[in-house]
């Protein structure tokens, strides 16, 4: 593994927690860690990333520990990847963290909408950085993602056509088969989600770092079996539960990817329909691995992630988890003040769980938030939802709609959050 602290450009994590985080990836892709190389810089090199007798060192500690994969935790451009593939040669395999979540991805998938996208994702990283040593990338089309199918007639070669460049058509050509296909599946379910509001049982998207203990959670609050697993990204795809909140209230949990620091750009605008999902929940509930020794800086890089997903305006419960592990409650409490809105749980021993159920009906069905909002008058399902469930206190006709002051059920606020004044 190679880490880089760039100075200046402090991330979330330090370069040690950030390794061990890049540590645990690759174990969790099947791969054993035998040394790390770690570099402060000021700029990254144009050519090698890391300085050239750094470059030396690696190869040096690769050749030594007989490494198979040389693993840099930062995403190396294209011409990076060339320039150190020359050097460290073809025995061994060099990733970066983005092509390693990628691999994760890829293997995680578990329905046919999650294998597009991942395999988009792929294809989109993989583009700019084909070399000649992808000649035989036809026949590997469609191995990365997974099970979707081979590109058929390909290799093919153009007249005057060098094997990158048909190489290059040949992705190309996938990558727009697979937007095609991703889009059905969006439209798909953006109908299952207009089925879903109106049956106005409102929706909670569970959101958190990878590990946090969505799943788990999940399970517990419905007694469904989702697949839970130690490993990092065991869910790749939302799966919905009915659960019932005191009060005889109803609301849909909905599971979704775990985040992690440094999430691929590629993946997150692959998983786009998956976000979308989050960004039209009308509250989250942020699970955090309290016990985590980075949980603040998870917790973080999480709100960050929905801040780029235009999730940022929907309200947050959040749910400090795992406080089974805890050797002393009053942990707990600290970590309930550091945590705005926020209730200790174990979704393992199920403490808290009725705490939570109570603070989430709370917030859905009890707790009003003030707005003023213009509607345009082709919006009357609104202006009467308004009327219906909220408290109306001043109300203007204008030219093309209607502004209402008033106070609405948080569970609403999502809603109107397009038409706020
Ligand atoms: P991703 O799919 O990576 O996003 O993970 P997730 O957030 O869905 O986490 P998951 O539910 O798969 O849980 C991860 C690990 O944490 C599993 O080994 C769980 O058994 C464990 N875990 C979850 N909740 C608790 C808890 O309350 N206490 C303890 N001790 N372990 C927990």
């Amino acid at each position: 593994m190679v880490g880089v602290e760039l100075r200046g450009q402090a991330g979330l994590l330090t370069l040690d927690d950030s390794l061990a985080e890049l540590a645990l990836l690759a174990d969790t892709a099947g791969l054993e860690v035998v040394g790390q190389i770690t570099q402060r810089l000021d700029t990254p090199n144009v050519q090698t990333f890391i300085g050239p007798g750094k470059v030396e060192e690696v190869k040096a500690l690769a050749e030594e520990t007989r490494a198979e994969v040389i693993l840099f935790d930062e995403e190396l451009s294209p011409r990076h990847l060339r320039e150190l593939e020359q050097i460290f040669g073809a025995n061994v395999r060099l990733l970066d963290r983005t092509a390693l979540i990628l691999d994760i991805f890829a293997q995680h998938a578990s329905t046919s909408e999650g294998a597009l996208q991942v395999e988009l994702a792929q294809y989109e990283y993989r583009l700019p950085r084909l070399t000649r040593a992808w000649t035989h990338l036809a026949r590997q089309a469609g191995g990365g993602g997974g099970r979707t199918g081979s590109t058929g007639g390909v290799g093919l070669r153009g007249p005057g056509e060098t094997q990158l460049e048909v190489d290059r058509r040949v992705v190309r050509r996938r990558i727009g088969h697979l937007k095609d296909q991703i889009e059905k599946v969006r439209n798909q379910r953006q109908q299952h989600r207009a089925r879903r509001k109106r049956s106005n049982i409102p929706v909670v998207a569970l959101v958190g770092y990878t590990n946090a203990g969505k799943s788990t959670l999940l399970n517990q609050l419905s007694s469904s079996d989702v697949y839970v697993a130690d490993q990092l990204f065991a869910t790749l795809d939302p799966t919905t539960r009915r659960v019932e909140l005191p009060g005889g209230y109803l609301a849909l949990f909905t599971d979704t990817v775990g985040f992690i620091q440094k999430l691929p750009t590629a993946l997150v605008a692959a998983f786009r329909a998956t976000l979308e999902e989050i960004a039209e929940a009308d509250l989250l509930l942020h699970v955090v691995d309290v016990t985590h020794p980075n949980a603040q800086a998870q917790a973080k890089a999480v709100h960050q992630t929905l801040e780029e997903i235009e999730a940022g305006h929907i309200p947050v419960l959040t749910a400090l988890n795992k406080i089974d592990r805890l050797s002393d409650p009053e942990k707990a409490r600290q970590a309930l003040v550091n945590y705005p809105n926020s209730v200790a749980i174990s979704a393992l021993t199920s403490a808290g769980l009725p705490d939570l159920l109570r603070k989430t009906a709370e917030q859905l069905y009890e707790a009003f938030t003030p707005l003023r909002v213009f509607l345009p008058y082709h919006e009357g399902g609104l202006i009467a939802l308004f009327h219906e469930q909220g408290q109306v206190e001043q109300l203007e006709n204008t030219q093309g709609g209607v502004i209402i002051q008033g106070r609405i059920p948080n569970r609403l606020l999502a809603r109107y959050h397009s038409f706020v004044k």
